[in-house]
């Protein structure tokens, strides 16, 4: 099969390496945008390729919604497999390309923008026909837990560590979406997508790492613990799902032994029971691995991983957890306060009671809005 590839940047580059060097698979010509090098197989005009009938796949890793959506219609209406990493594209536009892909026999897959090089998106796509996914959550973005991992293990500061992210190749064009969590709830509503039928819509519940300081590190490395960057989904009693993202402490547990880039997701189902996947998250072969795994996927026969009536429906995060707090003294009445880690310079560090999810968030939003800071985990093992 003869694919073009859209973008040639850190997975572009890496996906057409690999085309190179994958028996059954030719590089077709590749559309770059913005491009200083210009290579013999290098275009600008997509039409070269939608009007090239030996071109039967066209992977997409140019990142961002648009254009990529666009060119993903459009793609599929001149009849070619469409393959992206790109989760803000299938976020926003996923439900009604997989819907056009079925209509016009063509394959619309995204492996790669869940986890990287890791089959999660995959594997759910298969197990959610045999058995029931009942939730689930993980490490689901290597630039902060690499971020993470630095300050917490080598004391070096966010900015510092988010640097060495971008130059690693790790973080996303504008790396704010990887910091606030954005990039971690896009991949975990499209696992829902994926599992449930169901796309939580909304995009509330979302706190990343801005707010963590070298200070919340020390307070939680003083008492043996450790903070990741974790997505939850899952399926609620009355059929309605949730989804969310927030730092978590672990005192134990396997995802404080996740560094670097890593990232490790789970999902636990009714009768397989949990499942943990783990493997690089982002980079340049990593990524450009599961792109691989879709183009000879195809070949197979497997087209699609959304199932055929993929809806959006609101998140309803109303389960309870405890969280570890720093904030302001004066506001910690706002909270109840099941035991106080410290109290000295006008800084609380305490540990709530249970609270719902949505509450505390909103809570947060709340202090953040009044122009305080505040930085919330919540309690693991
Ligand atoms: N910026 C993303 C991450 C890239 O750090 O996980 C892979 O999706």
């Amino acid at each position: 099969m003869k694919v073009s590839v859209l973008g040639y940047g850190t997975v572009g580059k890496g996906v057409c390496d690999m085309i190179e060097r994958t028996p059954g698979l030719e590089l077709g010509p590749v559309l770059v945008l913005h491009s200083e090098r210009s290579e013999s197989f290098m275009i600008t005009d997509i039409d070269e390729i939608l009007k090239d009938s030996t071109v039967g796949a066209v992977v997409e890793a140019i990142g961002g919604e648009s254009p990529a959506g666009s060119f993903a219609e459009r793609t599929l209406k001149a009849g070619k497999h469409f393959v992206t990493s790109n989760k803000a594209m299938v976020a926003d536009r996923g439900i009604e390309l997989s819907a056009l892909a079925r209509s016009t026999g063509k394959a619309f897959l995204f492996s790669a923008a869940c986890g990287g090089g890791i089959p999660f998106l995959h594997n759910l796509s298969v197990a959610r026909k045999s058995d029931d996914i009942l939730s689930m959550s993980g490490i689901l973005n290597g630039t902060t837990n690499y971020v993470l991992d630095m300050m917490q293990s080598k004391g070096v500061p966010l900015d510092t560590a988010l640097s060495q992210a971008r130059r690693l190749g790790y973080a996303e064009a504008d790396p704010s979406a990887d910091i606030s969590g954005l990039d971690s709830y896009r991949k975990i509503i499209l696992a829902c997508a994926v599992a449930y039928g169901i796309q939580p819509e909304g995009y509330k519940d979302i706190e990343g790492i801005a707010g963590f300081t070298q200070q919340d590190a020390e307070v939680i490395s003083r008492r043996g613990a450790e903070v990741r960057l974790i997505a939850s989904g899952g399926l609620n009693g009355d059929g309605s799902v949730y989804a969310f993202v927030e730092p978590r402490v672990f005192f134990d547990g396997m995802e404080r032994a996740v560094r670097k880039n890593f990232n490790s997701v789970s999902y636990t189902g009714r009768n397989s029971g949990l499942i943990t996947y783990s493997g690089q998250g982002a980079g340049r072969y990593p990524t450009a691995s599961a792109v691989l795994r879709d183009l000879t996927g195809i070949e197979e026969g497997t087209l699609y991983m959304l199932p055929a009536e993929c809806v959006r429906r609101p998140a309803v995060n109303d389960m309870e957890e405890r969280y570890l707090v720093r904030c302001e003294a004066s506001q910690k009445d706002r909270f109840i306060t099941e035991e106080v880690w410290s109290e000295e310079g006008g800084t609380a560090v305490f540990v709530t009671g249970p609270m719902e999810v949505s509450r505390m968030h909103s809570l947060a939003a709340e202090l953040r809005n009044s122009g305080q800071g505040i930085f919330f985990a919540s309690l693991g093992d």
